[in-house]
């Protein structure tokens, strides 16, 4: 089975999950990327009646057909659930996100949730994160430099993403040989530095499922 269709599935797991528990009340966060896209595929195509949605970025925000009403953070007291892809995760539903560059607003929909579902093939699972994929910072412009400095400090190999700029009008910096051995403290660390906004681990508000689909199954960690 191709990873696409995996993905598609896990995606219409989590609809399928969530469906019976949303009322005229109910607010979905969206996260970003192409797992996600499968669940806004799932969105479009039934007619759900919600309050609204929250999207992680403009570009999940722009595929929502327009039946649903895109709302803003600030507008609602909270989610009731909020989906979204990862780049790697672990057995305790810890998270590297940001490959697609929207980390910053993933985490505080992600944090904003009553329930968080990661959804998931099973090439994203890992027994340490940050070995394979790099972990990706979003960073001031002017702090770029200087926070590489720091990060080379801490034993990783920084990477400009050149000519990309994230949603709110910064740059990433994507940290390769990265093993991160204690994904909490990491992150406290990465953002006590000047010049972080946010980084890509995601430990202090983990999954509270993953939904991980794979040649013939599909596997629900919670
Ligand atoms: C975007 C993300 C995505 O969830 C992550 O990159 C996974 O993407 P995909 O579903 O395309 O594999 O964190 O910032």
């Amino acid at each position: 089975m191709n990873q696409d269709l995996k993905k598609k599935n896990s995606a219409i797991e989590a609809f399928n999950l969530i469906n019976p528990k949303l009322n005229k009340d109910s607010v979905i966060g969206i996260g970003t990327g192409s797992t996600t896209n499968f669940f806004i595929e799932e969105l479009n195509s039934s007619n759900l009646h919600i309050k609204g949605v929250v999207c992680s970025s403009k570009a999940s925000a722009s595929l929502i057909r327009n039946t649903y009403d895109v709302l803003s953070l600030n507008e609602v007291h909270s989610l009731d659930f909020y989906v979204d892809g990862a780049d790697e995760y672990n057995d305790r539903k810890e998270l590297i996100k940001g490959g697609g560059g929207a980390l910053t607003r993933e985490k505080i929909l992600a944090y904003s949730s009553e329930s968080f579902i990661c959804i998931v093939d099973e090439t994203k699972h890992t027994d340490l994160l940050g070995r394979e994929f790099p972990l990706a910072i979003e960073v001031i412009e002017i702090a770029r430099s200087a926070v590489s400095r720091e990060l080379m400090k801490m034993g990783g190999k920084p990477i400009f993403r050149n000519g990309f700029t994230s949603d709110n009008g910064n740059q990433i910096v994507d940290v390769h040989n990265f093993p991160i051995e204690i994904p909490y403290e990491l992150e406290a660390e990465i953002n006590n530095i000047p010049g972080v906004v946010e980084n890509g681990i995601f430990a202090k508000r983990k999954a509270d499922v993953i939904i991980c689909a794979t040649d013939n199954s599909i596997n629900i960690l919670d």
